[in-house]
């Protein structure tokens, strides 16, 4: 039997995966709402056997009530944080913005350091307000997988990542709100990916959107953000959420490893798929067209350009470090003809394929211990 082959239309809602007007067409019009609902199809499943059958996932549920920590006493939060200065130290180490021969011919070629160290302020805003938004992500779906999952260690450690969450989101939500001014709204394309991730009924596709897809994003991107900065609130606030996340990822690994060995070639198909979809959502937000509207930049003549700049193509590559990584570990790879590496080939990400995978790396990642640096995790 043949296994059908969705068309990237039905995917990510368009033929071509670099088509602009598409991706920048997608955009959130309900900018002032204050609540956003999401259909939650899921049965919620008790389970009457409660015998330790999964020893490492235990073994996790262990270290995270030994992990936990309070973000109101252990970050110093009477820090006094002087944006421009931090983002004029942080720029140079980062560089300003794009080469300036990339942008020579559009509305932004008078741009000099003070335009450039604007929009890093506007963009560290926006970066963290979609962690901000990604965190409450997290904590929707670590509920609904508490509910969902049918084995008992499964549920027990997934409610110490509800507590884990809610503390990721007083953190950030408390970093914007007094350093930064308050936060930017949710990106459309996050928003798309959360929704579908939250809306489907099957409980592993809650594990793999979030705990695999976002949180190994995130994972990666607060890993170059805790290693650029020398904002010390910041930089010490990332390094306790990434102490949490190292955590969620293998949660997520160790979960779905024994569930998709057994899966067929049909089903896997499916996750694939998703997980393709999940990167591209991805991956589409970091135009940052939020924030160039927000400096009256036309997005739609500088779109191109972020796609086409060498250094923010290697930056979003690396966000991809612990993905694939991980979806070769769960054999999501190279089931159905290779399927998903021809996809992450595509997007230019499957260079980190023999990069560590998170199974363990949550041990290395304890507070108190020498996080490793970004390429020594290769
Ligand atoms: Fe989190
Ligand atoms: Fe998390």
């Amino acid at each position: 039997m043949s296994i059908s082959e969705k068309s990237n239309q039905e995917m990510i809602g368009r033929d071509e995966l670099n088509d602009i007007e598409a991706i920048l067409a997608v955009t959130n019009h309900d900018v002032d709402a204050v609540e956003h609902v999401v259909k939650n199809n899921a049965d919620s499943v008790f389970t009457w056997d409660y015998s330790l059958a999964r020893p490492n996932l235990r073994k996790l549920y262990e270290k995270a009530k030994t992990g936990q920590w309070n973000g109101t006493t252990d970050l110093e939060w009477d820090t006094d944080v002087d944006m421009e200065k931090v983002m004029f130290e942080d720029q140079a180490l980062l560089g300003p913005g794009m080469d300036p021969a990339l942008y020579a011919d559009t509305s932004i070629r008078h741009w000099g350091d003070k335009e450039w160290l604007d929009f890093g302020i506007e963009s560290r805003r926006w970066q963290l307000s979609q962690f901000l938004h990604g965190e409450q992500g997290a904590l929707i779906c670590t509920a609904k997988i508490t509910e969902t999952v049918p084995w008992y260690d499964a549920k027990l450690y997934a409610s110490t990542q509800v507590v884990d969450e809610a503390r990721h989101v007083e953190v950030f939500g408390r970093y914007l709100h007094e350093k930064l001014g308050g936060e930017y709204q949710i990106n459309a394309h996050l928003r798309m990916l959360l929704d579908d991730i939250v809306n489907d009924s099957r409980w592993d596709f809650t594990y793999l959107g979030m705990q695999i897809m976002v949180e190994g994003l995130a994972l990666a991107a607060f890993g170059f953000l805790h290693q650029l900065t020398n904002e010390p609130l910041l930089k010490k606030l990332l390094r306790y959420v990434m102490s949490d996340e190292a955590r969620h990822v293998a949660f997520g690994v160790l979960s779905l490893k024994e569930v998709y060995d057994g899966m067929s070639d049909a089903e896997i198909k499916e996750r694939q798929e998703f997980a393709f979809e999940a990167s591209v959502r991805m991956r589409d937000r970091f135009l940052q067209q939020e924030v160039w509207d927000r400096l009256g930049v036309n997005t739609k003549e500088i779109a191109p350009l972020t796609l086409a700049d060498p250094t923010r193509v290697m930056f979003q590559q690396m966000l991809f470090s612990k993905i694939v990584p991980n979806c070769k570990k769960l054999g999501l790879l190279d089931r159905n003809d290779m399927w998903l590496r021809r996809r992450f080939e595509e997007l230019g990400v499957i260079q980190f394929e023999d990069w560590q995978d998170t199974g363990e790396e949550f041990l290395a990642f304890e507070i108190g211990k020498d996080m490793p640096a970004i390429g020594e995790q290769a």
